[in-house]
């Protein structure tokens, strides 16, 4: 047997849950585009609100991006309308687009985002209301499950306000399981971890039951456009090794989601964006995009479009990657076991002063197994940075990482 397969089933002989939610979706974590970071709840579309309300003209503007850009052929394919499409109150019973906003409905926008080879995603609350205060799914869950496959949707956000800590073990199952009974498969992402006082973990319990019926969830908390909003989430991440619960809980069909890419914003610069990106794909974290496709610097596109680290992302063996060296301190060291072997890593300086600092990682310290000789190559840079024994130093700029993939190196590379 070949040896990641060997650590595959030891890995699932070891998990304690039963089963994982198995609707054949998000087998690689999802990538794609959503409102909210960048467009949160603008709902007046007049005068210079114009380009940037939340109205079926945005989604289109960037549906028409998505698939003409590249954006598609790199990996993203969700377009994702976040909260404020909907209307306060009902009408028969049924959920609502704001007819002002969305004049052709859902199902009309949907058929657009369809006929561009995307996928529609939306967004619900679990409780009476939304986080803004619009119409959420409690007490409906059957109908709004239809409804939302009626429109033909593909991806369903459930945030949690408005909801009972309490209730959460017995309503973000019922509503997986109202969306099964559909027929239409559907990516379940469940903001339940968010709103418990241990995201889930330890004594909440409830991580077992994120993996059988969520794809991804939100573990921590939003996201907003600064390099610090990103620190707070990859502190919260750091503390993660191996074995631990979190990082066990990732795998195709259900992943941890630490929030948005602010990449094409205004708060990170480019060795910062280059940074979340890194994080976020060796996490094995969903990618998704808040940003302006319509206008989006040449440097913004090239971190989002960049294969190789998309690779790493989307690796098929499915591991999260966790810190491994340095990770109270400035100069942190994370990796993520590929298939195949190969192991994905950054090399990040936190600091602020000067210039840089060397970093060393002995490969020994990894707590999976690699290459004894292995070749070296630099992913931001697309460079082959040669062949190394045991152990690989690399000179980082502060405030700034460097992502390597590691692989076997041939005979023929290992003799010259
Ligand atoms: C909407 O925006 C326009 C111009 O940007 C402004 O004049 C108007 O007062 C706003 N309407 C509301 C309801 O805030
Ligand atoms: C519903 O659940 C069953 C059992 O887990 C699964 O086989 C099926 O694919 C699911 N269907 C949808 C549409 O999610
Ligand atoms: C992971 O961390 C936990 C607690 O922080 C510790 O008890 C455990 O030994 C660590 N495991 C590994 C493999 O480092």
């Amino acid at each position: 047997m070949e040896r990641s397969a060997w650590k595959l089933l030891q890995l699932s002989l070891a998990l304690p849950w039963a089963r994982a939610l198995d609707n054949g979706l998000a087998l690689t974590p999802p990538m794609g585009w959503m409102t909210w970071q960048r467009y949160r709840c603008e709902t007046n579309c007049s005068g210079e609100g114009a380009q940037r309300c939340i109205n079926e003209d945005l989604i289109k503007e960037m549906a028409d991006r998505m698939a003409e850009d590249g954006w598609l052929d790199a990996g993203y394919q969700y377009i994702n309308i976040d909260d404020c499409w909907m209307l306060p109150e009902r009408a028969e019973g049924r959920l609502v687009p704001d007819p002002k906003r969305f004049p052709s409905g859902m199902a009309a926008l949907g058929e657009y985002i369809h006929q561009r080879g995307l996928k529609f995603g939306t967004y619900g609350d679990i409780g009476y209301k939304t986080c803004q205060g619009l119409t959420g799914f409690h007490d409906h869950f059957e109908e709004d499950a239809q409804t939302l496959a009626d429109w033909k949707v593909d991806y369903i956000k459930v945030d949690g306000c408005n909801e009972n800590q309490e209730d959460m073990a017995r309503d973000y199952p019922a509503f997986g399981a109202a969306l099964n009974k559909t027929g239409r498969p559907i990516v379940y992402s469940c903001s339940w971890p968010a709103y418990m006082p241990h995201h889930c973990e330890k004594t909440d319990g409830c991580m077992n039951s994120l993996i059988q019926h969520c794809n991804l969830w939100r573990n921590f908390d939003d996201v907003a456009d600064s390099w610090d909003s990103v620190k707070s989430i990859t502190n919260f991440w750091k503390r993660l090794n191996s074995s631990d619960e979190m990082v066990q809980s990732a795998g195709p069909g259900h992943w941890n989601d630490p929030d948005m890419l602010l990449v094409g914003g205004f708060g990170l610069s480019v060795s910062e964006a280059q940074s979340q990106f890194a994080l976020w794909s060796l996490f094995a974290a969903p990618l998704f995009m808040s940003n302006d496709l319509r206008d989006i610097s040449q440097e913004a596109r090239d971190i989002l479009q960049n294969r190789e680290v998309i690779a790493v992302n989307q690796d098929p063996l499915g591991k999260q990657g966790f810190c491994v060296a340095g990770c109270d301190g400035n100069l942190r060291v994370w990796a993520r076991p590929l298939a195949g072997g190969d192991v994905a890593v950054i090399f990040q300086n936190l600091g602020f002063a000067g210039d840089g600092d060397s970093i060393t990682l002995p490969t020994s310290t990894l707590p999976f197994k690699t290459f004894r000789i292995f070749k070296a190559r630099d992913l931001f840079a697309k460079k082959d940075l040669g062949i190394f024994r045991e152990e690989l130093t690399l000179y980082v700029h502060v405030s700034s990482c460097r992502m390597i993939r590691i692989s076997a190196a041939t005979e023929q590379q290992i003799m010259v």
